[in-house]
Order: C-alpha cells, then sequence, then structure tokens
C-alpha cells in the first residue's frame, strides 16, 4: 500500500477519511443516526490506521485513529488552570431558590434578567482546551487551581471533537463540562467484571473519575467514557449569552445535553425542577439536581464570584432517594471465587417504591470508614437502579447499647481461617475444595447462558444435588439422570416472609433439565473454557484464548511467557491460567468434562485445501471479520496454502485486519513495513484464484 500512492495523496486520503470517519462519528454518538453499517464504517477507521501506519510522519494529534488509546501514561503531569474552576453553591431548598433569586435581583439594581437552567451530571469535570480548532490539551478539575492532564485518556471519548470542522470557530478557547459512564456503559463494565470474578465498582462517578486516570488509555477507550459540555470560555467574546455559548458549541459539534430550558421566573425555574425529578430517571446519564444560571454574560460579570462559588449560579441538588432505619446485624456472604462480602442487615424500610431490608458493606475497609456499630441508626440510600447502599450512621442518635464490629477471621460456612493478600481489601476463604458456597457458585457460573447453558437448573435445585451428595462439582451433571431428578427434595424461600419451604421437583422439570445438560455438550470451546471458571478469564477473553491456542492442552501446556503473547492476554490473566492448571483438582475436574464429551477444541469449519495461491506466505490475523470468526478466517488462510502466525516479525508477509486489531500489532507491522490487508483485499485474493480455475 504505501508504495502504491504518494506522500501528497497519502497526506490528502488521510485528511478525507478523517473528516467522513468525524462526521459519521458525530451522526452516530451525538445525533443517534447513521448513514452507513457498522462494517462500512470500521472500514474507514482500518483504511486510516493502515495509511498512517505507513506515513507515521503524517498522523495528526487529532486524527480519530486516537480515540482506540494504545498510549500508556506513567504519571500525570499538572497543569494550572488558566481560569479557576470554581464549584458551585449547592441548596436542596426551595427557599434558598427564592433567596437566591433575590440576591440576583439586588446585585443587578433593577435590570431585567432570564435564566438558564440545565440538568446537574453526575460526573467529573474537566476543562478543555482548543488552538486553531485542535483539542490540545484536556485537564481535570484538581484542586480548582491546578489539575492533571488527562489528554490522552479524553481523546478516546467518542463524542468528544478533537477537531473542529466547523469553519467558525475562536482561534483559542476553553470548553468545560462533565465526564461520566452513562448507566449503560456502568452496567456492562460491572458485568464483566462480575464475570470474572472481580468486585464489581460501586459508584459510576467514581468509577468514571478513576477511568480518567488510568495509564492505559486502550483500557480508557474499552470502557466508553462520554461527556457533556456545558461551558465555552473565549477572551473578548461577542457571545453575549449562555444561551448563545450554548448554540456555539452545539455548532462546533459538542456533545450538549438537550435538557437545558431558558426560564423567565422562579414559577418556570420550580416547573422545570420538578418536571425533571421524576423524567431524570429515563436520562442515560445519573443526574443530581439542576443548575441555574444567569443568562446575560454582562450581567454574570456584573454578579461576580464569592471566594469560592460564582454569584451568579446556583445548583439546586434533588434529595437521593434515601431512608434512616437500623442496622440490627452484619452477616456473611462467601462467593465463588471466594470473597467474603459482609452485608448490612436492617430493619425493613420502605425505599424508592421497594421494602430494603439488606445492603451490601462491600468489604472491612468500608465498614470501618463509615464506622458502623450493629446497633446504629444508618442512613441507606438507593443510587439510580443500584442496589441500596449505607451512607453513613447518624451519630447524635448512637446509644450505649450499640456493639463494636468485628471482622469476622474464619469462613462463615466452612469456618476456615480467611486470608486477605497483601494489597487487597478482600478477605478470602481459602477453602477452594470443600466451602459450600463456592462450589455452589462455581456450578452457577457454569450453567449460566454465555457458559453452558443449562438455566433451567436452577440454584434450588444445585443446592438439592450438593446437599444430597448427587454431585460434588459441575462435571457430576453430566452423570446425572432423570431419577436423580425427578422429585428432588428442594428447599425454596417462599411468599413475602422470605420463609424456607419444601417441595419436589417435577417431572417436566427433570425432564428439560436433562436435556439442556445433553444439549450443552455442543457448546463450543469457547463458551466451555468460560464456564470452568479461571479467574478474569470472562466471555472476551475465553474466546480469545480460543482463537490462538486451539486446544486445551495448549492453553494448559503453554507457560506465562507464551499466554501474554496472545492478543489482549495481560500479566494478570496470565497469571491465574497458569496457577488454575497448577492444582489437581483442576485437572481432575477437566478430565470428567472431558470424559463427558465436552468440548476443548476449536472446530475447524474450512479445513480442506482449497488452493495453492497464499503458498509460502505467512498471515498474521488481527480483528474482527465480517464473514469470518476469527477461526474460521485464518482456516481459510490455511486451506489456500498460507500459514498463520502468531506474532509481527521481519518475515511477516501480510496481517490480514479486521474491526478494532491489536494496536501494538498494527504499529509493529507499520514499522517494519508489513503489507496490510483488510477482509476484502483477502476475499479478492481468493477469489482470483477462484476464477482462475
Ligand atoms: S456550571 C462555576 N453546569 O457541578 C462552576 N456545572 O459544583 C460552573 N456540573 O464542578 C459549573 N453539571 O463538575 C455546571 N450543567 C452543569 C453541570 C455542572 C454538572 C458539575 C461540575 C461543577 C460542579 C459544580
Amino acid at each position: 500500500m504505501s508504495s502504491a500512492i504518494t506522500k501528497k495523496e497519502a497526506r490528502k486520503e488521510i485528511e478525507r477519511l478523517s473528516d467522513l470517519i468525524d462526521y459519521y462519528s458525530h451522526l452516530y454518538y451525538q445525533k443517534n443516526t447513521t448513514e452507513m453499517s457498522d462494517y462500512e464504517f470500521d472500514q474507514l477507521l482500518d483504511k486510516l490506521i493502515r495509511l498512517e501506519d505507513s506515513f507515521p510522519e503524517l498522523k495528526s494529534p487529532s486524527s480519530p485513529t486516537q480515540r482506540v488509546g494504545g498510549v500508556v501514561t506513567k504519571e500525570f503531569e499538572t497543569v494550572v488552570h488558566k481560569y479557576r474552576m470554581l464549584s458551585l453553591g449547592n441548596t436542596y431548598s426551595r427557599e434558598d431558590l427564592i433567596e437566591f433569586d433575590k440576591r440576583v435581583a439586588k446585585g443587578l439594581e433593577g435590570q431585567g434578567y432570564e435564566y438558564f437552567c440545565e440538568l446537574k451530571f453526575d460526573g467529573v469535570a474537566i476543562s478543555l482546551t482548543y488552538e486553531k480548532g485542535l483539542l490540545v490539551r484536556a485537564v481535570t478539575r484538581g484542586d480548582g487551581i491546578r489539575g492533571d492532564d488527562i489528554t490522552t485518556n479524553a481523546k478516546t471519548i467518542r463524542t468528544l471533537p478533537l477537531k473542529i470542522n466547523n469553519k467558525d470557530f475562536p482561534e483559542e478557547f476553553e470548553v468545560r463540562g462533565e465526564v461520566f459512564l452513562s448507566k449503560e456503559a456502568f452496567r456492562k463494565l460491572n458485568e464483566e467484571r462480575a464475570d470474572i470474578g472481580e468486585e464489581t465498582y460501586v459508584n459510576a462517578r467514581n468509577t468514571s473519575s478513576g477511568t480518567l486516570k488510568l495509564q492505559d488509555s486502550s483500557e480508557v477507550s474499552r470502557r466508553h467514557l462520554d461527556c457533556y459540555l456545558y461551558s465555552l470560555l473565549v477572551p473578548d467574546s461577542d457571545v453575549k449569552t449562555h444561551e448563545k455559548s450554548i448554540e456555539k458549541l452545539i455548532d462546533m459539534c459538542f456533545n450538549v445535553s438537550p435538557t437545558f430550558r431558558k426560564c423567565h421566573t422562579l414559577a418556570e425555574i420550580f416547573d422545570y425542577i420538578d418536571e425533571w425529578e421524576t423524567r431524570r430517571f429515563e436520562l442515560p446519564v445519573e443526574t443530581d439536581g439542576v443548575v441555574i444560571k444567569v443568562n446575560s454574560i454582562s450581567q454574570q460579570e456584573q454578579l461576580g464570584y464569592t471566594a469560592k462559588n460564582p454569584r451568579w449560579a446556583i445548583s439546586y441538588k434533588y434529595k437521593a432517594e434515601s431512608a434512616i432505619t437500623k442496622l440490627k446485624d452484619i452477616t456473611y456472604q462467601v462467593g465463588r471465587t471466594g470473597a467474603i462480602t459482609p452485608v448490612a442487615e436492617l430493619v425493613p424500610v420502605f425505599l424508592a417504591g421497594t421494602t430494603v431490608k439488606r445492603a451490601s458493606l462491600h468489604n472491612a475497609n468500608e465498614i470501618a470508614r463509615l464506622d458502623l456499630r450493629i446497633g446504629d441508626i444508618v442512613f441507606i440510600e438507593k443510587g439510580g437502579e443500584i442496589i441500596p447502599k449505607v451512607t453513613g450512621v447518624d451519630l447524635s442518635k448512637r446509644g450505649n447499647g450499640v456493639k463494636q464490629v468485628t471482622f469476622i477471621t474464619n469462613c462463615p460456612e466452612c469456618h476456615t481461617p480467611l486470608v486477605r493478600k497483601e494489597g487487597e481489601v478482600v478477605h478470602y476463604c481459602p477453602n477452594v475444595k470443600g466451602c459450600s458456597p463456592q462450589i455452589q457458585g462455581r456450578i452457577e457460573h457454569f450453567i449460566q447462558r454465555k457458559a453452558m447453558n443449562i438455566e433451567s437448573l436452577g440454584p434450588e435445585t444445585i443446592r438439592g444435588l450438593l446437599d444430597k451428595g448427587i454431585i460434588r462439582d459441575a462435571a457430576d451433571l453430566y452423570a446425572l439422570n432423570f431419577d436423580d431428578l425427578n422429585g428432588l427434595e428442594l428447599t425454596i424461600q417462599a411468599g413475602k416472609d422470605g420463609m424456607l419451604k419444601s417441595r419436589s421437583l417435577r417431572e417436566k422439570s427433570a425432564q428439560n433439565i436433562i436435556e439442556a445438560i445433553e444439549q450443552s455438550k455442543s457448546r463450543p470451546f469457547e463458551n466451555v473454557l468460560f464456564a470452568v471458571g479461571i479467574r478474569y478469564v470472562g466471555a472476551t477473553v475465553s474466546e480469545k484464548l480460543v482463537n490462538y491456542f486451539k486446544t486445551i492442552e495448549r492453553i494448559q501446556d503453554a507457560g506465562f511467557d507464551e499466554l501474554i503473547e496472545a492478543e489482549d492476554i495481560g500479566e494478570r490473566i496470565a497469571h491465574s491460567i497458569e496457577s488454575f492448571f497448577k492444582y489437581p483438582e483442576t485437572l481432575n475436574f477437566i478430565n470428567k468434562l472431558k470424559f463427558a464429551g465436552l468440548i476443548f477444541k476449536k472446530q475447524d469449519k474450512i479445513s480442506e485445501i482449497q488452493s495453492g495461491v497464499l503458498n509460502g506466505k505467512t498471515f498474521v490475523v488481527s480483528g474482527v471479520f465480517e464473514n469470518f470468526s476469527r477461526d474460521e478466517i485464518q482456516e481459510s488462510v490455511k486451506s489456500h496454502g498460507g500459514k498463520i502466525i502468531s506474532s509481527v516479525s521481519a518475515k511477516l508477509d501480510y496481517l490480514l485486519t479486521g474491526e478494532k486489531p491489536g494496536p501494538s500489532k498494527l504499529s509493529k507491522a507499520g514499522k517494519l513495513g508489513i503489507r496490510m490487508i483488510t477482509e476484502n483485499e483477502f476475499l479478492e485474493m481468493i477469489a482470483t484464484h477462484n476464477q482462475d480455475v
């Protein structure tokens, strides 16, 4: 490709592709519409990546390829803000808003004025500097005077323009806004973490803040941060109102939440507040209040600032859905990885539509942070759709009868002494083999839809089978017969009072379970590998391992060094896989599953020799393809005489790239001048042959 076009042509093409990608990204991420398929979009991005790799000197810091990350920042530089980043005065009461309005009226000495209302997004404040239309710096709020330069991480935010494409923009300006994880992005991130036995994050705001400070920008990119902008700072600007500056932000393609409203009276402001008090739950992002700003910029200047806050704006916070109740006790749950989670047992209280009896306390540090005692009166809150949490103790109500909490030292189920690894906050029960909730948890993981898909087998049935000693691990499911299940005594929690009741498994259910177990034997290797429950090996990682190593034996025999060779397999995952296979119990478990007939090998779909058109040529395959799974495209290379190798080196002939190819492979191939081809180009290569015969 590099030899085919001149540098001048490449520059033009890079510009054309960047503009197109910016245009389609804006449509897709901000207007929620699209004019092309994901595949076509990825092809454009792919073409741009390849061109930039061939002509690295033409790669611009505002290129849309920056969104995929790949840069590691060891330490974030401190930057002094050009204008201080102030915060807003908060209030929870309408009386305060009436007072605020009185102060504004007084400060403006009889002039007319209007307000601009916006929602207050619960994220992390960010300041962005643009010079000559290019994003040059993104800085966190920090202490308001200086913050951290997190430009590379901010560039992964899909909705943030890296380059202003609209002609009419000031030479230099600053934009401020709020970076956040949408409710959906946060849910997905936690789901992925739960799948690999990692502790889930407690709230989206702190996670957004932590994400912005991650050293690896590829990980930031994967988490899909987003951002709303709400302020434009231009020195000596002709923009006279906040409303106009918002319009300007929209014109420059910044992501502005469409929820703002101009208001003329307090009554209109109260209507706005009332309307969004309920509607905010429909929004994709968490919102904790309303910001009310004086619209005219000159009036803002006239009103000025106190030491910390502007006098021309105030935020009205919605009361969190909270309640007060009594902490009766703390109990402890054991997860499938042996992690111990303390749980607050509460006097039942009604909160945001449901009765809350329990709330997670996460770990021992959280109990210490809250300084909890049994018998305390506690505040509980429900944030969005997340499970309730204890947010604090009402110390004024603490009586003499409260009892100090001592975190358990032994497993509540099997009484094995707990361990806490250095640097970790979580306590673990190390009795992997014999601790009943861990065994049950592993079986529940094994049968889930994304794994072996035997969900007709509910938790109660698993409990029943374990209690009777019919099964000891997930592999024993394959030895079950109809009679083991039919009529099996089950203990279930029933009714509002959660009383334990007993019933027996019906014939039909037993039949369904047996069928589902039988069907699960044809689940592909990637699902089986996920099901066996190696820590940190979620569904995506399983797929990568299967595509790279092909068989369980190769994964098992691969040492640490070979494991980290595979795409997206980092040190932590490699260590976890290595230690998983060290246990004789693991090998025994895998052998039982093999004996039951489960698939431990990537199945070849296209295996017969089709041609010799790629004879002697070597290929590395990276990314996701439209017409093939990764394995299929590799098989197709082989069936035409090509050879698949695992890493990019000077000897490589082709890097065959799909959607989201590995950035390190791309840059290495670019440096070595390796020819990169797309799926379509590959199809052309093998199609030429097909016409020949
Ligand atoms: S305006 C002088 N508008 O709330 C400060 N802030 O305590 C002007 N925030 O640091 C800020 N949504 O992080 C403004 N629509 C909005 C906002 C908003 C969220 C955050 C921001 C700021 C904090 C104020």
